[in-house]
């Protein structure tokens, strides 16, 4: 079974945040209560193709071990003799987990018979590993062709339903949120969106380039000069297919991006010269949280400002509460991953929405409807 347990670990390797292993429990404990023998495999960050301590999955199969309530055996590798063996020498309803497989170049390489040598190891393939379905790598794609049975676990049916109703057949009214620095980052998206979105609500540093498009002085605020031509070709094409696109209607401005930074709200036709926007402001606040608390289906992608820094979370904190009232009125809300997942997370909401992706690239590549090859690969 591959797994994404590309988890963020501390400098004394303690996980900070488990929710990768933990979404991947279902499939495990399937394989497990059903007696199966089950061998784990996954990557942790990018070694560059060498063994490195610092990159092992030790600390996972302890995490694991703690939530399973059983012991799982850490593999020295996950391909040669001693793996075979200790992968031979499995019982029923027993786990290992292999190695860091991107302590072997073959692995980003997706290298023939490396994939075939991690194939032999087992009988059925199930991937799991939502956050590695773009990554065409020996233990996603190659993996699947030197095997009989390539199935998605539950993981992955589950980041498909969701993220995948969206795009397809989304509940109305459909509002998207996208933030982040750059249009370059989210155009694909955007385009994507575009084809089944009502709303858009627009946030983050690429706001600006949006607002030096349209005439306004932005003052120090990042700006994408070579997007700003696309910026308005965002703004005409949402006005032809009907989509109701906001952009904020005023901003937090501070001096400079730093945590004791002193910071106020100003309207955007009002930037002043030495000014950073940072994040939106409270007209923009509650007109995005009544256009979330309208919807039936909201999905999240980017954050509304630096959220990292307190005094500059607020749009985005309103943003993930919005989010979570809009759940407990019985709309379906997502989240598109990475940094509003962490986002998220520290508005302390993780529970109150319907569905937080695992997915980094993986998902944001999802919501652009390109194809993953991890998934394409499977034939069940
Ligand atoms: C992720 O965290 O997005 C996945 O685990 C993929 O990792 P990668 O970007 O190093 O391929």
């Amino acid at each position: 079974m591959r797994v994404d347990f590309n988890v963020p670990l501390d400098d004394n390797k303690k996980i900070t945040d488990d929710k990768r292993i933990v979404e991947s429990l279902p499939s495990i404990k399937k394989v497990l209560e059903n007696g199966g023998r089950l061998i784990l495999m996954s990557h942790l960050g990018r070694p560059k193709g060498k063994v490195n301590a610092d990159y092992s999955l030790a600390p996972v199969a302890s995490k694991l071990a703690e939530l399973l309530d059983c012991p799982v055996t850490m593999a020295k590798d996950c391909v040669g003799t001693e793996v075979m063996q200790q992968v031979l020498a499995l019982q029923d309803g027993e786990v290992i987990l292999l190695e860091n497989l991107r302590f072997h170049p073959e692995e980003e390489a997706n290298d023939a018979d490396f994939s075939r040598e991690l194939a032999s190891l087992g009988e059925v393939f199930v991937n799991d590993a939502f956050g590695t379905a773009h990554r065409a790598h020996a233990s996603t794609e190659g993996i699947t062709h030197y095997v009989q049975t390539a199935v998605a676990g539950y993981l992955i049916e589950r980041e498909l339903l969701y993220l995948g109703k969206a795009l397809q057949d989304p509940e109305r009214p459909f509002v998207a949120i996208l933030g982040g620095s750059k249009i370059s980052g989210k155009i694909d998206v955007l385009e994507n969106l575009f084809k089944k979105v009502d709303t858009v609500l627009i946030g983050g540093a690429m706001v600006f380039t949006f607002f030096k498009a349209q005439g306004y002085e932005i003052g120090n605020s990042l700006v994408e000069e070579s997007k700003i031509e696309l910026a308005l070709k965002i703004l005409e094409e949402a006005k032809n297919k009907g989509i109701k696109l906001l952009l904020p209607t005023d901003v937090i401005v501070a001096g400079e991006i730093t945590a004791t930074a002193p910071c106020h709200a100003e309207m955007i036709t009002k930037i002043p010269d030495n000014m950073i926007g940072v994040d939106i402001g409270p007209l923009t606040v509650e007109a995005y949280r009544n256009e979330i608390l309208s919807a039936r289906t909201v999905l999240w992608n980017g954050p509304m400002g630096v959220f990292e820094i307190d005094n500059f979370a607020s749009g985005t904190m309103a943003v993930a509460n919005a989010m979570a009232e809009a759940t407990a009125k019985g709309a379906t809300t997502i989240i598109g991953g990475g940094d509003s997942a962490a986002a998220v997370a520290k508005a302390g909401l993780a529970n109150e929405m319907t569905h937080i992706s695992t997915g980094g690239g993986a998902s944001l590549e999802f919501l652009e409807g390109k194809e993953l090859p991890g998934i394409a690969a499977l034939n069940d």
